[in-house]
């Protein structure tokens, strides 16, 4: 079996793709079990060495809110220097605090394109999460940080249904506004199909955000996430959040389910001809040691297809 797809390049893509890795945050906030800090650190070492240039590390949010998240600082201690160049999300003063005495680089905020998450995700209204991330910002900014922004629910919610692109599009705008760098928007319940994703680049660009500015962040809970991704290829867009082995979902949203898995977006991308600079082999031993260290088979299907035996896991913490 071919470890590897055949190249045939398609006219009218990228020739480059970044990939984001969130599958340390993204992933493990949402394991029932805590995961132990030096399985993290190791996870994330070798995400690095696989070639992925952005590792969201963790998350300085309430440990009373994410516990399994709440050895953050702890994290960064164990992984260093390097530990400072990867980003972490960060929703308000506080965790700013917290990530700037570690001396981190990069902070991703996180909004909601909709009220009802806004206040299950940040117990804060629609209007007022902007009001926690003001100062957040422009303090991360006035410090030489870069500033991701993330917004949630862009495709659907499952407490108030479809929202209206106008409605991402302003707290997307709003968020740049602030000074956010990089806006990722999130299908955190992975109900998106791949003519909404177009029309919602499409909605940001009439609205003058160039796609450079975008990246998609897909769940694949309806299986559409790889088609979502080629649907944001064909539309410009060169950034896609994955997580390796398809870990994720958000403990504050039902229904939401692991990401795109970062193996499936590297198989795709490398059929297509589209650099990426991820070492596949590698990334698919990680995520195969993952999978025993969580007791679990990854429902990643390139991890399914070439990970052999050792990717149906069963038993907890063993060593592959
Ligand atoms: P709150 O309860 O309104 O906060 O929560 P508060 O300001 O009233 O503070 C309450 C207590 O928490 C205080 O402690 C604070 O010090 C403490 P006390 O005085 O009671 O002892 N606290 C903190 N401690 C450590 N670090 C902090 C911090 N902030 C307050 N930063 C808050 C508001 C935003 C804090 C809370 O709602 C929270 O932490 N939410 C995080 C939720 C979360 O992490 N969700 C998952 C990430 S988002 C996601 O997954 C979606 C994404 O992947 C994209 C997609 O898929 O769509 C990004
Ligand atoms: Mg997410």
């Amino acid at each position: 079996m071919s470890e590897l797809p055949a190249v045939v390049p398609e006219q009218g893509l990228p020739p480059r793709v970044t990939i984001y890795e969130v599958g340390a945050r993204d992933g493990l906030q949402n394991e029932k079990a805590v995961v132990p800090t030096e399985v993290k650190a190791e996870f994330i070492r070798r995400l690095v060495d696989a070639g992925l240039p952005f590792v969201e590390a963790t998350s300085f949010v309430s440990p009373t809110w994410v516990p399994q998240l709440a050895d953050a600082a702890d994290l960064m201690a164990m992984l260093g220097e390097a530990g400072k160049e990867m980003p972490v999300l960060v929703p308000n003063e506080r965790g700013l605090d917290r990530a700037l005495e570690l001396g981190v680089q990069c902070i991703a905020v996180f909004a909601s394109a909709t009220e009802t998450f806004a206040q299950r995700n940040l117990n804060r209204s629609l209007e007022s999460q902007l009001t926690m991330f003001e100062p957040v910002i422009r303090r991360a900014r006035d410090a030489g940080l870069a500033v991701r922004a993330y917004v949630s629910m862009c495709f659907g919610d499952p407490w108030e249904g479809q929202v209206p692109l106008a409605q991402v599009v302003a707290v997307g705008k709003a968020l740049l506004d602030l000074g956010a760098g990089q806006l990722s928007l999130g299908d955190t319940i992975g109900v998106g199909t791949a003519g909404h994703v177009t029309a919602l680049v499409r909605a940001f660009e009439t609205a003058g955000v160039a796609r450079d500015r975008l990246a998609l962040h897909f769940h694949d809970t309806y299986g559409q996430a790889l088609t979502n991704t080629y649907a944001g290829l064909r539309a410009g867009i060169t950034t896609f959040d994955a997580s390796a082995g398809g870990l994720g979902g958000c403990p504050f949203a039902k229904s939401a389910t692991g990401n795109l898995a970062t193996e499936d977006l590297v198989w795709f991308l490398t059929g297509l001809g589209i650099r990426h600079g991820v070492d596949l082999a590698k990334l698919l031993d990680t995520s195969v040691w993952m999978s025993h260290q969580l007791g679990r088979p990854s429902p990643s299907a390139v991890v399914r297809a070439l990970g052999g035996d050792a990717a149906s896991a069963s038993s907890p913490r063993q060593t592959a």
